[in-house]
C-alpha cells in the first residue's frame, strides 16, 4: 500500500487540528450555553472538563487514528478485527457528522448573512430594538436562512471536493491570530461598557451551588463539541499525523487555544448582553443579537464588523471541512466512488437535513421531532448523547482493548515524549477516570442519581 499522506510539519498539524477545533462552537455555542446554564457555574465546569477529560480523549483519538492510518470507521474495523461493538463507534461518528453539519450549516449561513449585512453597513447606527426585529424577520422569513445555509454548504463542499484544504490552511495561519487580536480588542472595548461588571461577574464569580448534573452534562457536551472529539474527526486527523509528532504538544496547544478563544468570546459578549438588555438565556440567537450592538457603537465599527464576520465564516468553514471530511472519506472508501462524487453526495444529504433544521426554526412551524424542534434536537442530541457515548467507546477501546504496547508506543511516539509522567497519568485517566465520569453524568441525566 502507498504510504499514507501526512501533515508536513508540526505547525501544519496544529493549524489543521486548530482549524477543526476553533469555530462556531467557541463564538456562537459557548456563550449562549453559558448564558442558559448559570454563567460561571458552566464556565468553571467547562474549563475543568476540557483540561482533565477532553485532552485525554483527543489523545485517544490520535492514538487510534495514527495506529490504524484509516478513516473513522475503518480504524475500528481494522484494529478490532471487525468487532461489531467497536465498529458501532465508527458508525455513530458518521451519523454525528451528518447531524452536526446539518445544523452547523444553518448557523454558518447566519454568519454569512451577517457578513453581508456588515458590508452593507446595516449595523451602523442600529439600536438593540432594530437589531432584534431585523434578526427575527430574517429567521421567520424562511427563505433567507435556507439560501445562506445553501451558500455556506456549497462553499464547504467546493473546498473539500477541490482538495484545496491546503489553501484554506494557509489562510488560517493568518486568520486565527487575527481573530485572537480582534477578540482581545473587543474585550478592551467591553471593559468600558456600563454592563462590564455585571457581565464579568456573571461569567467569573464562582457559584458552586449552581453546578447541577444538568450543567455538568451540558458543559461536557460543549467541551466535546468545541474540541471536535467523540465522533471520529480527530481519528481521521490522527491518521495523517507523523509517527514522530509529539501528540501531547498538539493536543495541549489546540486545547488551550480553543479554551482561550471561547473565554475571550464570552468576555466580549456578556458585557454587551447586560449593557443592551438582552436576556442571557436567549438561546442560539444570543450572540447574533449582542454582536451588532457592539459594532454599532464601536469607533471604526464598520471595518471591525466586516473583519470579524469574515473570520467567523472562515473559522466555521474550516470546522465544517473536518466534519465533511469524515463523511467524504467514509463514503468514497466504502461505496468505492470518487472523492468528488462522495463529497457532493454527502453534502447534498446534509443539506436536505439542513432544510429541516432551518424550517423548524420558523416560529410556529410544526416541524417537531421527539417533542422539540429539529434544530434543537440535532444540536443537543449530538453534544449531549452521541458524542459522550462515542467518546466513551473511544476511551474504553484505546485504554482496554487496544493493548498496552500499541497504546504506549503511539502515545509517546515510540518512546520520544512524556514517558515518565504524562504517559502514566494520561493512561490512568483514560482507563479509570473518564469512563465512570461519563457514565455518572449519563445516569444522573436519566434520573438514576439525584
Ligand atoms: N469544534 C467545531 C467548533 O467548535 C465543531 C466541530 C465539532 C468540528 C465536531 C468537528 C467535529 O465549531
Amino acid at each position: 500500500m502507498a504510504k499514507r499522506i501526512t501533515f508536513a510539519t508540526r505547525f501544519g498539524t496544529i493549524v489543521a487540528v486548530g482549524g477543526s477545533v476553533v469555530g462556531l462552537g467557541n463564538i456562537w455555542r459557548f456563550p449562549y450555553l453559558a448564558g442558559e446554564n448559570g454563567g460561571s457555574a458552566f464556565m468553571l465546569t467547562y474549563i475543568t472538563i476540557s483540561l482533565l477529560i477532553s485532552i485525554p480523549i483527543m489523545l485517544s483519538e490520535f492514538i487510534i487514528g495514527r495506529s490504524s492510518r484509516r478513516n473513522a470507521l475503518r480504524s475500528f474495523k481494522k484494529l478490532s478485527r471487525g468487532n461489531r461493538l467497536w465498529m458501532s463507534a465508527g458508525y455513530m461518528g458518521i451519523l454525528s457528522a451528518f447531524l452536526i453539519l446539518a445544523f452547523y450549516s444553518v448557523i454558518g449561513g447566519w454568519a454569512l448573512k451577517f457578513l453581508l449585512s456588515s458590508i452593507a453597513g446595516t449595523f451602523i447606527g442600529a439600536t438593540p430594538e432594530s437589531i432584534a426585529t431585523g434578526f427575527d424577520a430574517f429567521v421567520a422569513g424562511g427563505w433567507q436562512p435556507l439560501l445562506f445555509a445553501f451558500l455556506f454548504s456549497a462553499a464547504c463542499a467546493a473546498v473539500v471536493a477541490a482538495g484545496v484544504v491546503k489553501g484554506i490552511e494557509r489562510y488560517n495561519k493568518i486568520l486565527m491570530p487575527l481573530m485572537v487580536l480582534i477578540l482581545v480588542g473587543l474585550n478592551v472595548n467591553a471593559f468600558f461598557m456600563s454592563g462590564w461588571r455585571e457581565g464579568a461577574e456573571f461569567l467569573l464569580r464562582p457559584d458552586f451551588g449552581k453546578i447541577t448534573w444538568r450543567v455538568g452534562l451540558e458543559a461536557l457536551g460543549q467541551s466535546f463539541f468545541s474540541m471536535s472529539i467523540g465522533m471520529g474527526a480527530m481519528i481521521t486527523y490522527g491518521s495523517y499525523m507523523k509517527r514522530s509528532e509529539n501528540m501531547f504538544r498538539v493536543a495541549g496547544t489546540v486545547a488551550i487555544t480553543d479554551l482561550s478563544i471561547a473565554i475571550l468570546s464570552g468576555m466580549a459578549i456578556f458585557p454587551a448582553v447586560f449593557t443592551y438588555g438582552i436576556s442571557p438565556t436567549s438561546g442560539p440567537e444570543l450572540v447574533f443579537l449582542a454582536l451588532p450592538n457592539i459594532f454599532a457603537q464601536l469607533p471604526g465599527g464598520y471595518l471591525v464588523a466586516v473583519l470579524f464576520f469574515m473570520m467567523l465564516v472562515a473559522a466555521a468553514i474550516t470546522s465544517s471541512v473536518s466534519l465533511l471530511e469524515v463523511i467524504a472519506a467514509y463514503m468514497s472508501e466504502e461505496l468505492r466512488i470518487s472523492r468528488r462524487k462522495a463529497t457532493i453526495l454527502g453534502a447534498a444529504g446534509v443539506f436536505a437535513l439542513s432544510i429541516l433544521c432551518a424550517l423548524s426554526q420558523i416560529p410556529g412551524s410544526g416541524l417537531r421531532l421527539l417533542g422539540s424542534n429539529i434544530f434543537d434536537l440535532f444540536n443537543s442530541s449530538t453534544s449531549n448523547v452521541l458524542m459522550p457515548l462515542g467518546a466513551m467507546l473511544i476511551v474504553v477501546f484505546a485504554g482496554w482493548a487496544l493493548g498496552r504496547d500499541k497504546f504506549n508506543r503511539q502515545l509517546t511516539s515510540e518512546g520520544r515524549y512524556g514517558t515518565r509522567l504524562l504517559r502514566p497519568a494520561v493512561r490512568f485517566m483514560i482507563r479509570f477516570v473518564i469512563p465512570p465520569f461519563i457514565a455518572l453524568l449519563f445516569l444522573a441525566q436519566i434520573g438514576f442519581i439525584k
